[in-house]
């Protein structure tokens, strides 16, 4: 079966093409390497010994995204990744990320419409939420006022597909981390790392001096911020899940994709520093805007409906990370 994967040499996507391939569909790639490189290209052919049919092409491009679906015929399903994803970086400019993230979505779902191609899996993100009255928090939660404007292109994609005539899942991820056994493919974002544990990474390589935990006065365990840390494999598995309820269901749903748990910035780089024996440098500087307390998911939904639930550990999460920033740049500088 065939299925679309807009972002598929992202960091998720990439890891997610690997579990479809196993799954046994056909998927095709678009993407035109924004925020990603053509190594992870190349490692998902190393992974999966075959050659996956990737467009290099903009998802906001209507008239390439009309040729496109012209050329696919029996696309069963899409799982749209195509986005920017830096919450700082939307509070400088959140055009950029209006532009694209809503645009994206807007231009596939015209596409959907006119080719009649009717099971979409979106990448939304636990930023809905805003900070939740209740933790855990589950899917029936009212959304709050969005914490930056990328929560809020969030917030608009999960109104527009509501307001669609397409069958859809909306996946709410939490924090995914690590990456693939292999080390073959990986985050390759373009700009400096903004999620923790790239950052970790780099502190631990040399590459940046020190991290600097954003704020140790929240009303927390330790006084640092709160997240639900998931193994990028655990998630990426989640979408094959959730492409199969498309096409038993036609029903619309809404599952967060968390493994229940938080953990606190001081204990995640504790895990890490366990996990690869590394001493990490850090101070703590400023709260950072677009920040919350503390997130962590209620999983049992997704577990009942979908049968989908983290079987992997932390600790082989911050192993993968690990080995992926050892690796990646000679990846890149090979491709
Ligand atoms: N990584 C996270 O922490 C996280 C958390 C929650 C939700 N999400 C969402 O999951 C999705 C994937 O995230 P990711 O971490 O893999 O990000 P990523 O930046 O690694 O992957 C996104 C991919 O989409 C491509 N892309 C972006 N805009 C495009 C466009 N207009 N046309 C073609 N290609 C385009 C980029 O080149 C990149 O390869 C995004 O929608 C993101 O908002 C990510």
């Amino acid at each position: 079966m065939k299925v679309i994967v807009t972002g598929g040499a992202g960091y998720i996507g990439s890891h997610t093409i690997i579990e479809l391939v196993s799954s046994k569909f056909t998927p095709i790639i678009i993407d035109n390497l924004c925020n990603s490189n053509i190594s992870n290209i190349n490692g998902i052919k190393k992974i999966t010994g075959k050659k996956i049919k990737w467009y290099n092409k903009d998802c906001c491009n209507k008239k390439d995204m009309y040729e496109i679906f012209e050329t696919e015929k029996n696309i069963s399903g899409i799982i749209h990744f195509a986005a920017y994803k830096s919450v700082e970086e939307s509070t400088k400019n959140p055009k950029k990320y209006y532009d694209n993230n809503i645009g994206s979505l807007e231009i596939l779902l015209d596409c959907m419409n006119k080719y009649k191609v009717n099971n979409l899996v979106f990448s939304s993100s636990c930023t809905v939420y805003g900070s939740p009255d209740k933790l855990p928090v589950d899917e029936s939660a009212f959304f709050k006022k969005a914490e930056s404007p990328y929560a809020e292109t969030k917030q608009l994609c999960e109104k527009v597909l509501q307001e669609s005539s397409i069958n859809f899942v909306s996946l709410r991820y939490f924090n995914p981390i690590g990456a693939h056994g292999s080390g073959l493919i990986g985050d390759c974002s373009s700009d400096k790392p903004a999620n923790l544990v790239p950052i970790i990474c780099e502190v631990a390589n040399g590459i940046r001096e020190n991290l600097i935990i954003n704020g140790n006065n929240y009303n927390t365990i330790d006084g640092t911020c709160v997240r639900d840390y998931i193994n990028i494999i655990d998630l990426a598995e989640s979408h094959v899940s959730a492409l199969f309820y498309l096409l038993e269901n036609n029903q619309n749903n809404f599952f967060n994709i968390g493994t229940g748990k938080g953990l606190s910035v001081l204990q995640a780089v504790d895990a890490f520093e366990k996990a690869n024996k590394i001493k990490i440098n850090f101070s703590i500087g400023n709260r950072r805007i677009g920040d919350v307390e503390e997130i962590y998911s209620d999983n049992k939904k997704v577990k009942k409906i979908l049968n989908w639930e983290a079987k992997r550990s932390i600790k082989d999460a911050m192993k993968s990370a690990w080995k992926w920033q050892l690796n990646k740049n000679n990846l890149k500088n090979y491709s």
